[in-house]
């Protein structure tokens, strides 16, 4: 009897070290260009705090060779778990590789990577081609298929700017008067999209003819708006304006009538990234390599709600 009580308690303990133990998990994020950005870290932030999660969070600030450095470290402090938005699509074989050697499990979060997909478990995230395809759709209605389009890049060579730009013409294709006329990189960044659309405005004599800005993020097209408006011209009237985010201060333009339509991506997206870490850290394997986040579009026929819940 008294050996049973001993082996019981042992158990336990074992049982109760093994619930208290935290998981550290590294988590390499792209930088901070955008609003959206800035709210998915936040996010991950805080969903790791409410689940007891040790999170190491590193900032690459968009450079691809800091951000492989950086999940480097990772596997040096012996993480449990590596999440990786990468910066770019290329150039992670020989990093994932390192991580697969060390034993530790990697997830690719938000933007993808161009690898082996057995050398990562799931990827989490939105489907950028589709946000493509649904500002297409939205504008094709809106212009009943006629439209001269300038375009606003995200980042070169991110999965976000890859995918939207070929969602977009994949449904633009189906319009013979619809088309992509001129486009210029952005960045991702408010400044990025200002300056862009500068370049626009000098190189298509005041956006002539241009009835629709396509902009692969909010934060540049609100840059946009304001170069528009300081050459004296008219956005969201003279020209259709829609992006992708669903930023807080996307609302306000929207509800007057400077913007047009924008896709939201869901930036509260830690619950959806840890539900997956965490249960292939407790023996789950049964996820699909790609676990998809869902996007919604918003007008103004919603941004009054949108202003009131984005906050
Ligand atoms: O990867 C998602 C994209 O990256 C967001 O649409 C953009 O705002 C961000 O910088």
């Amino acid at each position: 009897m008294r050996w049973h009580r001993m082996v019981a308690a042992g158990l336990l303990m074992l049982l109760a070290a093994g619930a208290a133990r935290a998981e550290t998990v590294g988590f390499a994020q792209v930088g901070s260009e955008s609003d959206w950005r800035t709210a998915f870290s936040a996010d991950m932030k805080a969903e790791a705090a409410r689940r007891g999660i040790k999170l190491l969070f590193s900032n690459a600030d968009n450079n691809p060779a800091r951000q492989r450095q950086q999940v480097q470290d990772f596997i040096a402090a012996h993480v449990d778990a590596i999440v990786i938005a990468p910066v770019v699509v290329t150039g992670w074989t020989d990093t994932l590789k390192a991580v697969k050697a060390a034993g530790i499990p990697v997830f690719i979060a938000d933007r993808a990577v161009d690898a082996d997909p057995g050398l990562f478990i799931a990827r989490i995230a939105a489907d950028f081609n589709l946000e493509g395809r649904l500002a297409a759709a939205w504008l094709a209605q809106a212009s009943r298929g006629s439209c001269e389009i300038v375009e606003l890049l995200g980042t070169e060579g991110s999965e976000p700017a890859i995918q939207r730009h070929k969602g977009f013409l994949a449904v633009a294709a189906q319009f013979p008067n619809m088309r992509i006329v001129r486009s210029e990189g952005g960045d991702f960044t408010t400044e990025g999209g200002a300056k862009a659309m500068q370049d626009l405005i000098g190189a298509t004599n005041g956006l002539k003819g241009i009835c629709a800005v396509w902009s692969h993020n909010d934060n540049m097209l609100l840059g946009a708006i304001k170069a528009m408006r300081a050459a004296g011209l008219h956005p969201g009237h003279d020209q259709l304006m829609l992006s992708v985010d669903g930023v807080p201060d996307i609302y306000p333009a929207l509800a007057a009538g400077d913007a047009n339509m924008s896709v939201e991506l869901k930036s509260d997206i830690g619950k959806y990234i840890y539900d997956v870490v965490q249960g292939y850290l407790g023996g789950r394997r049964d996820y699909p390599k790609w676990v998809v986040i869902p996007s919604d579009l918003h007008t103004q026929a919603d941004a009054d709600t949108m202003q009131r819940v984005s906050r």
